[in-house]
């Protein structure tokens, strides 16, 4: 049985009580799970003793004209999803538990943050890096499992972890795609029946610089040139960034060369925000 832990004093309790060489992985989410995020705790089982998942909706992290009042939270089917995934534990914080009243002290990275989604979300990297911070000091994971359709945020998170030494390795996870190439997400379920067909447009779009790439093109602009274009045509999209950038700095880059890159890409389809990427 998965065992819930609702608080604090009860996920330090249950860390406390396993066997000191025990080596731990956490799977941080904010629940509405999907089976991007259950390949996260098979992962975490295949690399670690104890797998335990987080599902905290962190307002931290949201704009205050985003989707936090909205975003879904069907918590006993994630509770179901992490069982039979084998998860071991699963720990359930409140808001006001994790951000007690006058909470002031926050991680804030100047770098790798500031690009991308950090240019259109000001704050979310501040928010996402401060709760995963405070989830890797009360877990204290040996690994913690990211899913690499959130790039700039492993990127942000592995940053972090050097710059602040804290002792913890991440694992990024591949991209899982519905049958039609849609990346999942918890937010795919914003979107109507005739946006859901229309959304793996994103998909093809970057599929037509990756072809691009394999032919021999290594000029950034030319691969831009050839995905942005196809995203941009379609009025249903407005297309945020869609950008060929450093796999680990996100600097842009003119012309790829041995450290790859990666194809970062977010665009609204009505009213919801999808993101995408490729590592070359
Ligand atoms: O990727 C997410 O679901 C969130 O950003 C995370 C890492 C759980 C932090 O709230």
């Amino acid at each position: 049985m998965i065992e819930i832990l609702r608080g604090i004093t009860e996920l330090r309790a249950w860390r406390k009580a396993l066997p000191h060489e025990a080596s731990v992985g956490l799977v941080p989410t904010m629940g509405a799970l999907h089976a991007g995020h259950i390949s996260l705790v098979s992962l975490s089982r295949t690399q670690c003793d104890v797998t335990i998942a987080s599902i905290f909706v962190n307002p931290l992290q949201f704009g205050p004209n985003e989707d936090l009042a909205k975003y879904p939270r069907p918590l006993e089917n994630d509770l179901a999803l992490l069982e039979a995934a084998g998860a071991d534990a699963v720990f359930l914080p409140s808001v006001e538990e994790l951000y007690p009243a006058g909470a002031s002290t926050y991680v804030v990275e100047e770098s790798v943050s500031l690009p991308l989604c950090g240019a259109f979300r000001p704050g979310h990297f501040r928010g996402v890096a401060t709760i995963v911070l405070k989830l890797f000091n009360l877990v204290q994971p040996t690994r913690a499992f990211f899913g690499q359709k959130d790039a700039q945020q492993c990127a942000v998170i592995e940053r972090m972890v050097r710059d602040l030494d804290v002792p913890v390795e991440i694992v990024r996870g591949a991209i899982i795609r519905e049958a039609d190439g849609l990346a999942m997400s918890s937010r795919n379920v914003y979107l109507s029946p005739e946006e859901r067909r229309l959304a793996p447009l994103i998909r093809h779009s970057i599929l037509a610089a990756v072809d691009a790439y394999a032919a021999g093109e290594r000029n950034a602009a030319t691969l831009v040139a050839k995905g942005r274009p196809l995203l941009e045509g379609d009025p249903a999209f407005t297309v945020q960034y869609w950008e060929v950038r450093d796999p680990q700095s996100l600097e842009a880059l003119a012309t790829i060369g041995e450290r790859g890159a990666l194809i970062a890409v977010a665009a609204y389809l009505g009213k919801t925000r999808l993101i995408d990427n490729q590592l070359l």
